[in-house]
């Protein structure tokens, strides 16, 4: 895989006016969504649950990719076309969550530590034979009294530098995803400085292992006061310092940056996208990399009656792709 095909996936993931949809909830955590809806975790509900997302009709004109859990990756639709073809052939680039999960940080109550590395590069390679064109790895950090630690973040942002090393050279993009917590009582200063932290020892592990930032997407979260803080910052104000901290910490040969929702409802996770594309010039395009904000719609309509409701779960996931589509070039009109 060359250099330039990297570069070529990394900028189409991030074309203008259009993101990404996140599918790639591992089975626990797709069995808790489904819980919430009262739909039993089966193989079968899986299957049909992300068919529904995937067929929807048009996705394509705002979707540019989609990732995927291993499970789906592997899975077809009811008349057995895989999913990876259906993908193709509307455009939208495959793409594959290849972390294990977080865990307890040895020697560090409160903090977690993203697992996966061992075995990575063989199964990388098996992601790409099938079709995988970039990956996904998520580093959690928390924001308590105590956390999180400095050793947190550099472990963390570490274990990131080293899977995106092995992507580019299976041939993905690597999209690092460091997810700063909504969780907790603490305000938008807080979360600036975390934040600013984490991304500035990422982009210096990514430095130190070589990796590509042309062949590279970051996967942000935004800076916004904590979900139980009394004093929620309104949009300007996330969006301001939000691209604040960017500007000073993301170099500009990174050919984009896509959001998690992380918890933020689906009108302020567009909302806030749609301000910060307003603010002026930037040095990347803005973009977004939505699970929940972009499917909890369509799930709650979707479980509500599987196969008389097919229509219309996609109509909602349509509309929050066309949505977030032109949050992505500033042009939402809310
Ligand atoms: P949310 O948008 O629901 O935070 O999910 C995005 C994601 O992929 C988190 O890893």
């Amino acid at each position: 895989m060359s250099i330039e095909q990297l570069e070529e996936t990394a900028q189409a993931m991030v074309a203008p006016g259009k993101g990404i949809i996140a599918v790639d909830e591992s089975n626990a955590t797709i069995g808790k969504r489904f819980a919430a809806v009262g739909v039993e975790n089966t193989e079968e509900h899986r299957r049909a649950y992300r068919e529904m997302l995937l067929t929807t009709p048009r996705l394509g004109e705002h979707i540019s990719g989609a990732i995927l859990y291993d499970e789906t990756l592997r899975q077809a639709t009811r008349t057995g076309v895989p999913f990876t073809r259906i993908m193709t052939e509307a455009g939208i680039l495959p793409g594959i969550k290849v972390d294990k999960g977080p865990v307890p940080l040895a020697g560090f109550p409160g903090d977690v530590v993203t697992e996966g590395l061992d075995g990575l590069r063989p199964r990388l390679k098996e992601y790409a034979a099938l079709g995988a064109k970039f990956a996904k790895w998520r580093a959690v950090i928390a924001i308590t009294e105590d956390t999180p630690s400095g050793t947190c973040i550099e472990s963390n942002c570490h274990a990131l530098a080293r899977y995106a090393a092995l992507c580019q050279e299976a041939g993905l993009v690597p999209m690092v995803e460091p997810e700063v917590l909504m969780d907790g009582s603490h305000d938008i200063d807080v979360c600036y400085e975390v934040t600013e932290a984490t991304l500035r020892s990422l982009f210096s592990a990514l430095y130190e292992h070589g990796v590509m930032l042309e062949g590279t997407i970051l996967k942000a979260s935004m800076v916004i006061a904590g979900k139980d803080c009394r004093e929620q910052a309104d949009v300007e104000d996330v969006a301001e310092a939000t691209l604040r901290c960017l500007k000073s910490t993301v170099p500009a040969a990174l050919p984009g940056i896509v959001f998690l929702s992380g918890g933020q409802s689906d009108e302020k996770a567009t909302a806030h996208l749609d301000a910060m594309n307003r603010m002026g010039s930037k040095p990347w395009p803005l973009s977004f990399s939505y699970g929940r904000a972009m499917q909890q719609a369509a799930l709650r309509l979707w479980a509500a009656d599987m196969t008389g409701n097919f229509a219309k779960a996609q109509q909602t996931v349509f509309q929050r792709a066309r949505d977030n589509g032109l949050a992505a070039m500033g042009r939402w009109k809310g």
